[in-house]
Order: C-alpha cells, then structure tokens, then sequence
C-alpha cells in the first residue's frame, strides 16, 4: 500500500520549513571554528547564560527522573519576576511550542487566523501544521501593524467565518518595530484572541504580559532564548487569562520542560544582574551597530527596538553581499520577499563582532 498517500493532505501540500543551517553545519561548510563565526543571523545572545547556568547544568541532581509536569518551581520564579500570579504562567519548549499549543487549543482544520506580514514566520507555518487557514494583513511600509485593515477584515465577513486569533508581535521580527497601547487596545475589542509575541520586548522596554488579568483574549509570549541566552535549551512562557489555564494544562505535552532546561531557566532567574548586563550591552550594541550601518552608502538601516537591525540593500545584490559577508565567517540573515525585498537582518553582537563585520562591509 501506499502509506504515503494517507499522510493528511494539508501536510501533504505543505512547503517544508526552511530553518537556517545547523551552526557546526556552517563550521565546517565555511572550514572554520564556530569561535571564528560572527554570527549574526539568528537573534541569539552572543553573551550565552549566566555562569550560574552552566553550574546548574553540570550538577544536575536528577537526569533520569521525569520533570515536574506543571514546572511548578519555574513558574514560581517567573512570577516573582513578572509581579504575575503562577496561576496566569505557563511554560513551553521555546515560545515556539505556545505558538503551536495555541493553535491548537482554538483551531479546527480551516479555521482562520489574522497573520501580519513581514513577521515571525512560525505563525503561518502552526497555521499550515493545523491545517487553518491564514488571512493575511500585510504591515505598512514603516512595519507597523494595519490595524485598520484587521478591523476591515472582522467587518467584512458577514457569514464568512471570522478569524479566531491574530497574532502580532511587538518588538515586530525582522524590523523591531513596536506596536502601540492604543493598537493593541483596539485589537483586544476584536471578538477574537490576540496573541502578543513579547520575545524581544527586554530590549524595548515594559511587558504588557499584565494585561492578561484585564482583558482575558490576551495571551502574551516571552522567552528565555535572547534574553537569557538560552535558544539552545528551548524555555519560552506564556500569560493567559485564568480561564484559559485549564485547557492549556489539557492539551500540553506533560513533560515539555525537560529537567536541563528548567534548571538552566532557573538559574538564569536568580542572576538578575546578568540578565540586565547583557540585554543592556546588547541594546546598546544595537544603537552602535545602527548609526554604523547608516554611515555604509548602499545600506538602509531601519530603527530597531530589538536586538537586531533589519537593513535595505541599495545599488548592490543583497543576496550576493550576503554570501561574501559569509566568506569572512560573517553570518547574516537575507530576505527577499514581499515587504523585504533586499533585505538582510543583522544581530546586535559583541562590540568586537560589529568591530569585524563594519570592516568586512569596508572591504566588500
Ligand atoms: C518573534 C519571535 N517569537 C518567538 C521566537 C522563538 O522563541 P523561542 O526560541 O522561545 O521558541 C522567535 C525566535 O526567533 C521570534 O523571533
């Protein structure tokens, strides 16, 4: 028989995500060590965790035993750090997971959801994977988020099924815009979930994750991979309104946060200095890097709010200057698609990272 032919069909017509290339892939691609790739593509924190971390990780006391199912200790700390109730927290493997656990708390197959593009490319594919259907309501030239247009949207459906979440993102991935009060305002008035994605909101400023207590169609993401420096272990956490909690807890993987991670996030929350240290030599990297990339003439930098910096390429083949940038072990991430065509997005990195890859852009 052929099995392959009852694989569910929406899975069947899906493209296949494209993530970047595995770091120790590229290592030996371009033949040198990781320590001598400025990598600058990901949104990583180039600073890593907390030395606490790394003792946590290299005593853990209990490999071999299952983790607390509710990482009740985890959400504890969250909470003491947030000024949330635990009863709000939940956690995930990355935010990515909540993304997914979301989808499939509201989705039925060819159920909608509102994606604003250019974003973060995991909503549309959890949509793909849910077999949802995605209405697209691309942002402004300036990135920001076409409220009235979502509105429209709601408007506009009489009889026709009305989306069931929109997602939005704040700093926004790849252009690290922010979305207003007042936006975010008259997207909870929609009749649907909005979903706040807050992954690099450190390098902005305050979370809105409280508003989930006032306006129970919130759910707010945030995660331990860019501030904490922890993308590796994948821990992310979401706020939800309290009625939503139980079902959550239902449909999540019992054990998501394995026993490393948990320690590791743990640890990285009691070394609050750290974490304040390298979101601030990171924010100030970021307004280094800007005025720097401004300074270059074929690029166009765009202000950012997160920790990387999202620039048009001008006169030159972006793509190709990507490849060269790659050849002096200088890894950037190069878009070209509606909204970012000739675009390459670039990391805040260490000081001697920006110091090496202003040079390379000298030279090219
Ligand atoms: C907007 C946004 N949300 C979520 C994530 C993923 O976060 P995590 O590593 O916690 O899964 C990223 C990662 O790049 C992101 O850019």
């Amino acid at each position: 028989m052929d099995i392959v032919s009852l694989v569910r069909p929406e899975v069947a017509a899906m493209e296949a995500y494209t993530p970047i290339l595995p770091f120790e892939v590229v290592s030996a691609r371009l033949q040198r060590a990781p320590a001598a790739i400025v990598k600058l593509d990901a949104n990583e924190n180039p600073y890593g965790p907390s030395p606490r971390v790394r003792a946590a990780l290299a005593t853990l006391p209990f490999p071999h035993i299952y983790p607390d199912p509710e990482s009740t200790e985890l959400r504890e700390a969250l909470a003491r750090d947030t000024g949330l109730p635990a009863e709000n927290l939940l956690a995930g493997a990355g935010a990515d997971e909540l993304i997914d656990l979301i989808m499939r708390l509201f989705l039925r197959p060819g159920d909608w959801v509102v994606d604003c593009p250019p974003t973060f490319g995991m909503y549309g594919f959890d949509a793909a994977v849910n077999a949802a259907q995605v209405a697209r309501v691309p942002r402004r030239a300036d990135f920001s988020v076409d409220v009235p247009g979502i509105e429209a949207l709601f408007a506009s459906r009489d009889g026709a099924p009305r989306p069931k979440l929109v997602f939005v993102t704040s700093p926004n991935n790849p252009d690290g815009s922010v979305l207003s009060d007042e936006d975010l305002r008259r997207l909870l008035a929609l009749p649907a979930g909005v979903v706040l994605d807050e992954a690099y909101i450190e390098f902005h400023g305050p979370s809105r994750l409280g508003w989930v207590l006032e306006h129970a169609n919130l759910m707010v993401l945030r995660t331990f991979s860019k501030r904490a420096g922890l993308a590796g272990l994948r821990v992310g956490y979401g706020a939800f309104a309290a009625a939503l909690m139980p079902h959550l807890w239902k449909i999540k993987q019992p054990y998501n946060i394995n026993v490393a991670a948990n320690a590791a996030a743990l640890a990285a929350l009691e070394d609050t200095g750290y974490l304040a240290e390298s979101v601030a030599r990171l924010t100030a990297e970021r307004e280094r890097l800007t005025a720097c990339l401004a300074q270059v003439d074929y690029l166009r930098p765009y202000p950012s709010r997160a920790n990387f910096i999202l620039c048009r390429v001008v006169g030159r083949d972006a793509r190709a200057l990507k490849l060269a940038l790659e050849q002096h072990g200088i890894l950037v991430r190069h878009f070209n698609k509606p909204g970012l065509m000739d675009c390459l997005r670039i990391s805040a990195g260490k000081p001697e990272q920006t110091d090496q890859l202003l040079d390379a852009l000298k030279r090219l």
